[in-house]
């Protein structure tokens, strides 16, 4: 931090999850004060227990579908499921953190005239028609799926973060975050990074699901640190798309995967999830003008650093 900038007291919803303890730990080493709320229902204890040490870290377990109260400048909120597996294995829970435990951090950034940044997702565009997607596309989901819980969930946590905004002049902002990954991945996730990863590791088969023609973007999770941060220190409320437009068919990932692993594992192939999209890219255009952010870590690059993480974290015993 620069001695003109002051310590910020900064609530990390979430924080105990695979982004939320990077992004508690690159605030905490910038000096601030960081509070890590997190029920731990996807979260690992693991994931922040390197912070403990700081005197500027604390933890409190908290669910934050349960209003609190605490003094803070900032709040990120992060909390949520986010993989398919488990965001939909208590689909009403899933509804009621998008919706119940977005309203309470509102109510708090309020009570404190907090700034507030609202993890979203591309999920927001359902199975898109537009490709890549812009902000201005408004989506294509399914209201009644297996995705809904978090897809509506996490649109409904939009419109009530520009309802804030337009009724209390509330700061907020909106980051809609592509695929994510990196070190501290759920191993049972079932998201493609961390499934082909474990897999080729183990030497068993990577399971595509359909063709593998679809593609997807990924974006490495220091990039996304990165791009939330600057978020929330500028003037702007979005919805603003974060996430690295190369695009990989699923096919082509799970052969690089296992070319870096040297694993000898094969491919086979299980029939599509319901509502599985088919393409998914973030139009950038936006996060490129107004914050001057882009990925700058290539896709061999982030690979490795997950694949020595998987490979120390889960097979170390
Ligand atoms: N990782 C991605 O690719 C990605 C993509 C789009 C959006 N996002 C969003 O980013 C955020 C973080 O995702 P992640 O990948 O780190 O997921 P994660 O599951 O690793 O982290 C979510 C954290 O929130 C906590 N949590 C869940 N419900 C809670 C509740 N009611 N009260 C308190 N804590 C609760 C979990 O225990 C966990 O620690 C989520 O909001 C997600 O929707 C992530």
């Amino acid at each position: 931090m620069r001695l003109s900038e002051k310590a910020k007291k900064i609530l990390v919803s979430g924080g105990g999850g695979f982004v939320g303890s990077h992004l508690c730990e690159k605030l905490v080493y910038a000096g601030h004060e960081v509070t890590c709320v997190d029920n731990f229902y996807t979260g690992d204890r693991q994931n922040i227990a390197h912070l403990a040490p700081y005197a500027n870290f604390q933890c409190i377990e908290q669910d934050i579908c349960e209003p609190f109260s605490i003094e803070v400048d900032e709040i990120y909120n992060l909390a949520c499921p986010a993989s398919p597996v488990h965001y939909q294995r208590d689909p009403l829970f899933t509804t009621r953190t998008c919706v119940i435990g977005a309203l309470n951090m509102l109510e708090l950034a309020r009570e404190n005239q907090a700034k507030i940044l609202q993890a979203s997702t591309s999920e927001v565009y359902g199975d898109p028609s537009v490709h890549p997607q812009p902000e201005s596309y408004r989506g294509n989901v399914n209201s009644i799926g297996l995705r809904s819980c978090y897809d509506e969930g996490k649109r409904c946590a939009e419109t009530l973060f520009f309802d804030y905004k337009r009724m209390y002049g509330l700061d907020i902002k909106v980051a809609r975050i592509f695929n994510t990954y990196g070190p501290r991945m759920q191993e049972n996730d079932g998201r493609v990074i961390s499934n082909f990863i474990v897999q080729a590791l183990r030497n068993e088969p990577l399971t595509i699901y359909g063709k593998g023609e679809q593609t997807r973007s990924f974006g490495y999770v220091d990039d996304l640190v990165n791009g939330l941060i600057l978020l929330m220190e500028s003037p702007h409320a979005g919805p603003l798309n974060l996430g690295n437009p190369n695009e990989y068919s699923i096919e082509e990932l799970a052969r690089l995967i296992l070319q870096m692993t040297g694993s000898s594992s094969n491919l086979v192939h299980k029939p599509l999830p319901e509502d599985d999209p088919k393409l998914r890219c973030p139009d950038i255009t936006l996060a490129k003008e107004l914050l001057s952010w882009e990925p700058t870590i290539a896709i061999k690059k982030g690979l490795e650093k997950t694949i020595s993480y998987f490979a120390s974290a889960v097979f170390s015993d």
